[in-house]
């Protein structure tokens, strides 16, 4: 079945088509783009909401016909799309909703609305060895949320760890502007990281020490904020070892929570996603010390890592024969919990 997806959450637009083989859980991305709006938020040092609600507009339309042609489909190919419901920002996630709604309606395609941390959470399932056996544990790590999940199937998950208050994502991109780099951080800190010395700035590793599975960024971004200020003028080397040293702190305390919450709820498994799941170095410190403990780690490609439309369209995939999706039955959610109970 071909499953056209659109995400319109925060800054990205992303539209995709793909053909999943219904009953195996797989399939293949037949096209996709992504339009980022970074450089016209980066003057601003954040996402300006309204801006991105316009892009996304503007964006959206020609994006879907591109990526159609590609796939060579015309709307009677498509048997269902998938658009990011929420959480996101409210403007944003009606653009994309609405312009779903309007071609569902128009040419009789049913619409499944996809919470889009649930398409983080599945897209490793997009490389080819796809999703770990249930029960997995996944560490979702974006701009604004960071979260350990136990999946114990589609749909069924469970919070077991969460952030007190900053996301990681949120820790790299405040960092970042502290040491003068442009939006978003993460990426920018990860490159400076590369020449610095992890060790130069002793940096907390907040709540390691707690006996729950919960994180809090905050006060890291905070030492940052002091060392920076304590420090005076920063050379070059200065930041690259600032960057380093922070990269290992939040990267040390996801991991070892990580690795803590799988031991913790006997499971073998350890998905990692979202935005910050990109980074170089969690991806292998996480590989590195779940090994150790008999853990088999699952990586999203790097591209499936950030926003995209695919992990939309697998979501929906995975979700057509449970979805409540009724046109008019839902709307847009920008707070949206990924569990019943939490
Ligand atoms: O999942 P995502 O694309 O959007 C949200 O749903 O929030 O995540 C964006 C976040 C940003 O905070 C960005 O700085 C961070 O992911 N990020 C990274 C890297 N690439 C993106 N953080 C650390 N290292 C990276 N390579
Ligand atoms: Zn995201």
């Amino acid at each position: 079945m071909r499953i056209l997806g659109i995400e319109t959450s925060c800054d990205e637009t992303a539209v995709a088509i793909f053909d999943g083989e219904q009953g195996s859980g797989k399939g293949s991305v037949l096209a996709e783009q992504i339009a980022s709006q970074i450089e016209t938020h980066a003057r601003f040092g954040g996402v300006v909401p309204e801006v991105a609600s316009r892009e996304h507009l503007s964006a959206l339309p020609l994006m879907v016909e591109e990526v159609m042609a590609e796939a060579k489909c015309g709307w009677a190919d498509v048997d269902c799309i998938a658009v990011t419901a929420g959480p996101g920002l409210m403007g944003a996630l009606l653009v994309g909703a609405s312009y779903a709604r309007a071609v569902g309606v128009v040419n009789n395609i049913p619409v499944i609305p996809v919470h889009h941390m649930e398409g983080h959470l599945l897209a490793p399932g997009l490389s080819e060895n796809g999703l770990p056996g249930f029960p997995f544990m996944t560490l979702l790590v974006s701009g604004g949320h960071t979260m350990l999940v136990r999946v114990d199937s589609i749909g069924e998950y469970r919070i077991v760890g969460q952030t007190i208050d900053d996301a990681a994502g949120e820790c790299f991109d405040k960092s970042a502007r502290l040491l003068g780099l442009p939006y978003p951080g993460g990426p920018e800190i990860s490159k400076l990281a590369e020449n610095g010395d992890s060790k130069r700035f002793k940096l907390p590793r907040p709540m390691l020490n707690r006996d729950n599975l919960n994180f809090s960024f905050s006060g890291l971004k905070t030492a940052v904020m002091y060392a920076v200020k304590n420090h005076g003028v920063l050379s070059d080397q200065d930041r690259a070892d600032m960057a380093a040293s922070l990269e290992s702190a939040i990267c040390e305390v996801l991991v070892k929570k990580s690795v803590r919450a799988s031991k913790q709820e006997g499971v073998k498994s350890l998905v990692i996603a979202g935005g910050v799941a990109a980074n170089r170095c969690l991806r292998s410190m996480l590989a590195e010390q779940s090994e150790s403990q008999g853990i088999e780690v699952y990586l999203p490609q790097a591209k499936y890592c950030t926003d995209n439309a695919a992990m939309i369209c697998y979501a929906g995939f995975l979700n057509q024969n449970t979805s409540k999706a009724v046109l008019t039955e839902w709307d847009v959610q920008p707070r949206w919990s990924l569990s019943a109970e939490n």
